[in-house]
Formats: C-alpha cells, structure tokens, sequence
C-alpha cells in the first residue's frame, strides 16, 4: 500500500472488537462456512480485509494458516496484537486487494466478511480473487444484501450499499467460478432496521 493512502479505518481499529454485534456476525458467518465448507489443517487460507481478524479467530481452529490481507495499518496492527491467541498459524499482509499485486502466491480458499463493499470494481474483484486460489479453492465472501445506505452512519470509502445477489453470481461466473451458492448469513439489528448478511460461496474448478 502506497503511504499516501488514507487509512479509513484508523479512527475505529482499537475499540473495533468491543461491538458484540460485530464478534456475534463474525462468528455465525464462520460457523456457516465451517458448515458449508469442508475445511481442513494442510489449508492456507486468506482473509480479504481481516481487520482485527474476527473473522479468522473463529475459522483459525479448522486450517493450518491464515493470511491476514488488509490495507488499513491500524486494523492489521491489531490482528498483530493478538494472533497469539489463534489456533492455527497466521501471516498478516499490508496489501490493497484492487492495486497491490500477490506475486506468485495461491491459496486453499478466500474468506471474507464486510469487505467487499468497500471495493469498487467487484467484476475485477472476482477475477483477482480467481487467479489467487490453487484449483479446487474456495470464496467464502459475506456481505450485505442490498440496503437503502443507511447501514453506516458515514458511508465515506463505501462503494455500495449491499449487493444483489443475483448479481454477484452473474460477476462469479464470468470469472469462471462453479457451484455458487448464496445463504444469510445472519441478521445485524439496528434501532431503525435490520439488515440481513449473505455468505457466497463458490469454487474455482
Ligand atoms: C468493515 S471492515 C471488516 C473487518 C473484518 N473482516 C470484520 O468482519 O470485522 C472492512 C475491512 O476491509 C479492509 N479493506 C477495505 N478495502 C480494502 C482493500 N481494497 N484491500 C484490502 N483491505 C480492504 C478495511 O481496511 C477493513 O479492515
């Protein structure tokens, strides 16, 4: 990531792991790709924008390693700060998933929660993922269903608000993704409304 980026996430990375709401959607997307999934410890696994890593605390006990890829510094920091606690090795990766390139590396699967909303070009964002996965890999990507842009009270760095799902599927597909599958994921309650999370699931043939 190039110094000049603003990191968007500086101002709410240390207090990040203290909305329970937040850890109760990490951990019920986790428990459905544990379900819909068959995970296993010789997996190399990245977490696109892990943050603070909530995501990959609840899949850590199921694969051998997780690599951390986020562009905020802050977020990152504190996935440093803990991933002591982390049942399965772990590598955390200052990377922009749309600019910054990945080498050679290839991983078993890609999880991801909350993140692709802040990613603009989501047909570009299928075919980076694609070519990052070993064949037989995985996406296991959670999101919001499309919402009225009332999720966040400052939407500064979010390029949608939510996401059709028939949509998704249309960009996976001409990516060369098989077996796309779509189920909620969970339920975020706000005072004004809910809103619902999907997980998609798919693999690179
Ligand atoms: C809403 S947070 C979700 C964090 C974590 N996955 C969770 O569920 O708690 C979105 C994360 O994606 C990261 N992110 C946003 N755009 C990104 C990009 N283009 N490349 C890498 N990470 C990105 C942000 O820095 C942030 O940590």
């Amino acid at each position: 990531m190039s110094n000049e980026q603003t990191d968007l996430f500086a101002h709410k990375s240390k207090s990040w792991d203290m909305n329970s709401k937040r850890v109760q959607n990490a951990k019920s997307i986790a428990e459905l790709i544990v379900k819909n999934i068959k995970l296993n410890k010789e997996m190399e696994i990245m977490d696109l924008g892990a943050g603070t890593g909530l995501l990959s605390f609840f899949i850590a006990p199921f694969v051998r390693r997780i690599v951390a890829v986020d562009n905020s510094p802050s977020m990152l920091m504190e996935f440093e700060n803990k991933c002591d606690e982390f049942a399965c090795e772990t590598e955390a990766i200052l990377k922009n998933i749309s600019e910054d390139d990945f080498e050679s590396r290839r991983f078993d699967g890609i999880i991801s929660s909350m993140t692709i909303h802040h990613v603009e070009d989501i047909a570009a964002l299928f075919h980076k993922l694609y070519g990052l996965l070993h064949k037989g890999g995985f996406i296991a990507i959670a999101d919001l269903d499309e919402e009225d842009g009332s999720f966040h009270s400052d939407n500064t760095g979010v390029y949608h608000h939510g996401f059709k799902r028939e949509e998704l599927q249309k960009f996976a597909e001409a990516s060369g993704f098989t077996d796309i599958q779509f189920d909620t994921a969970s339920t975020i309650a706000k005072p004004h409304r809910d809103f619902t999370v999907f997980l998609m699931t798919a693999r690179k043939p």
